[in-house]
């Protein structure tokens, strides 16, 4: 039955209009009996599904925990991942995507609905509230020597903020180096990690957090008035497979362009979407710490800040107080 499941799922979440027992049932080479069966499982997973008489069947409504058949129709299209593994809670997705590269050569991505032990740069704790956010790891494969991915994380930056502002219609912008804000709150972190020797880079691992649809008073005290979500400041709902569609797109297309193209064909339009500009702010890196304001990114990603003395400092990744 499971076969069937599989693809009466994809079936009925492709099309949004109401399919007959008989039609699914002939499509996919099956009985009415197993279509019933099938449906009423799916209604006993969580799915709401709708069925009238003379129409058939529809799917209204999907658990709010993330369904591996559906996440995989959503990475069909998508060239640069082979698959996704699924879970309901993790301790980090990060771990999870790290453990499997051991046994899997691929491309895929990992999302669970909830973290334990999800974790942001410099070990900081990462709170991944249960279906309340986009809690994801993703593992890509590519052939380039290490000193390549230093403009990675400009890349995926870019993708990410243009899937909040173009299908949200919410203005967000870039805080050097791994993070999304709306306003003056955050609403994204990412961490790149990788896997290489003198060869070269074997394995990319992306953590990506994303607020989806938390209230502003289910982020935790010191959250309060340093994050927010897409859901409040799109005033609704936020649908995560729409959401995930879409940045899985944003990535594959971004990713493409850091695989072959320079950052600097992509710098204009990054300083733009940046806030960090015209600002006195406290960079960290390691040991160094300087008040400074940022005055240009170069074309290897490293950011050019002048201090208070007006002495020119070069960081490649920094923690930069707002
Ligand atoms: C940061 O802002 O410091 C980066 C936050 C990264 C959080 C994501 S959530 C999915 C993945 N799993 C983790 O444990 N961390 C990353």
């Amino acid at each position: 039955m499971s076969k069937y499941k599989q693809k009466i799922i994809k079936y009925l979440y492709k099309q949004d209009a109401y399919l007959s027992g008989q039609h699914i049932a002939e499509t996919l080479n099956c009985s009415r009996v197993t279509v019933k069966k099938v449906i009423d499982q799916l209604r006993s997973d969580g799915f709401k599904i709708d069925s009238q008489s003379n129409k058939g069947y529809k799917i209204v409504q999907i658990p709010p925990e993330w369904q591996e058949d559906i996440v995989n129709i959503e990475l069909n299209d998508c060239k640069i991942l082979n698959r996704a593994i699924v879970q309901t809670q993790v301790d980090s997705t990060q771990l999870l995507a790290k453990s499997q590269i051991t046994h899997d050569d691929g491309s895929f991505i990992v999302l669970s609905d909830e973290q334990t032990k999800g974790r942001g740069r410099f070990n900081r704790e990462w709170s991944s509230l249960k279906s309340k956010g986009l809690w994801m790891s993703v593992v890509l494969r590519p052939n380039i020597p290490i000193h390549r991915m230093s403009t990675f994380n400009l890349f995926i930056s870019l993708a990410i903020q243009q899937v909040i502002e173009d299908n949200y219609a919410i203005k967000s912008q870039i805080k050097w180096p791994n993070d999304i804000y709306i306003g003056n709150k955050k609403v994204c972190g990412f961490l790149t990690e990788m896997i290489a020797d003198t060869d070269g880079v074997n394995a990319i691992i992306c953590g990506i957090g994303i607020n989806l649809n938390q209230t502003q008073d289910e982020f935790n005290q010191v959250n309060q008035d340093r994050a927010t979500s897409i859901n409040i400041a799109h005033g609704s709902t936020i649908n995560p497979y729409t959401f995930l569609k879409h940045l899985i797109h944003a990535i594959e297309e971004r990713y493409n362009q850091f695989l072959n193209m320079p950052f600097s064909e992509i710098k204009a339009l990054y300083k733009e979407k940046s806030m960090i500009w015209d600002k006195t702010l406290t960079y960290t890196e390691g040991q160094k710490q300087i008040k400074g304001k940022a005055i240009d990114i170069q074309d290897n990603g490293f950011l050019t800040v002048i201090s208070e003395d007006g002495e020119l400092h070069q960081f490649m990744s920094a923690d930069i107080e707002i």
